[in-house]
This record gives C-alpha cells, structure tokens and sequence, in this order.
C-alpha cells in the first residue's frame, strides 16, 4: 500500500504488481468468465447515464459489479479496494467515497482508444484503480496498457503489461491512457473512487 501511496504523492499514478494474491486473481478471473458465459455482460458505452455505445472508441464489453455482491472473491475484492481507499483519504485529501466498479472482458482484436476517464457531464470519478485478471500475459498478447504520465497527453507513454494481479492506478481527470487491440481474451476489473 506505501508504494501506491508514495506514487500517488510523487507522480499521480502508480503500478504495483502481485495487489492482488494469484489464488484470489484465478477465482475472479473464473468468477467474470462464469459471468460472462451466462450472457450477462454488455456492450460498453462512452460517457456517464445512459451511455451510447461507439463502437470506434471501445470495443470491450463490460458487467457491474454490486457493492454488495456476494461472492468470495469479489468480496475480497471489494475489501482490497475499500483498504485502499481509506489508505488514499488518510493520506491525500480527495474525499473518495465509493467505488464503482465493473468487470471488462476484450475479445480477441478488441481495444480502448485514447482518452480520459473523467466525463465532461460528471466529474465524481477521481481515482482510478484497474485489477488484471489475467493468466501468463505476455507483450506479445496485445492488450497492453499505454499510458501518459505527463498530463499533455503527449510525449513519451509507457506499456504496461496487464499481468494477473496487476494493480494499476491514476488520478482520472489527469492521465490520457489506451488499451492496445487485445490478442487474446483480456480480463480486468476496473474501478473508479468517486466523490460525492
Ligand atoms: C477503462 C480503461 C484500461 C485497462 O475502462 O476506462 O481505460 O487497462 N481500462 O483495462
Ligand atoms: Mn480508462
């Protein structure tokens, strides 16, 4: 938790790998592809309230996940990231209040253009906080991360592996990020810290 904190403080963003344990990513990881079998994904849209779908921009499909779900797993989940969550609000004082958070699943060839998390018509989304799911990835799976750490959007991004496991979080309104065409199925949990 100390190097998220510290890289919240120094830079704004943060990857830290292994936030989540192997045996709790696999049981996530079943948990979304059982989910996802049953049809209960869909599509996922650009903007906040009744998105639109556009499919240029993104092409994953996605399921919300309920604060209270009852699942193991998903519990564990939920109580990593209100861990984090209170670590943030003691240390900075962003007044995160709750998490929204929904499965994401790429197909194969499916992406994320670039963009910014924070809607234009609803600023509550403050921190984002993204949990891979996914086994043995490779760069050569496609699906990385690319990520801007200066705010221009410009200049020079980093990759980033979305290993299992994988914590990656950034203030939402600053970082310009994209997910790169998936060659494989890619799981994610992603989430975003709200304030009120
Ligand atoms: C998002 C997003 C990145 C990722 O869902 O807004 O940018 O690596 N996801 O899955
Ligand atoms: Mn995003």
């Amino acid at each position: 938790m100390n190097i998220v904190l510290s890289g919240l403080a120094d830079k704004g963003w943060c990857v830290l790998p292994d936030f989540l344990a192997p045996d709790r990513v696999a049981a996530l990881r079943e948990e979304c592809l059982a989910r996802h079998g049953k049809g209960n994904f869909h599509a996922a849209g650009v903007g906040s309230g009744r998105a639109h779908v556009v499919s240029e921009v993104r092409s994953d499909s996605i399921l919300w996940v309920e604060p209270d779900d009852p699942h193991p797993a998903v519990r564990e989940y939920v109580g990593a990231t209100e861990a984090l969550r209170q670590a943030v609000n003691r240390d900075f004082f962003l007044g995160l209040h709750e998490l929204e958070a929904h499965f994401a699943v790429y197909p194969q060839g499916a992406f994320y253009k670039k963009h910014l998390d924070r809607f234009r018509d609803d600023d509550r989304r403050t921190l984002t906080a993204i949990v891979y799911l996914n086994e043995a990835w490779t760069e050569a799976d496609g699906g990385l991360l690319r990520f801007w750490p200066d705010p221009s959007g410009e200049g020079e991004a980093l990759d980033i592996v979305p290993a299992g496991g994988t914590l990656v979080t950034f203030l939402s309104e600053l970082y310009w990020h994209e997910v790169l065409p998936a060659q494989r199925t890619r799981l994610a949990l992603t989430g975003w810290f709200k304030r009120r």
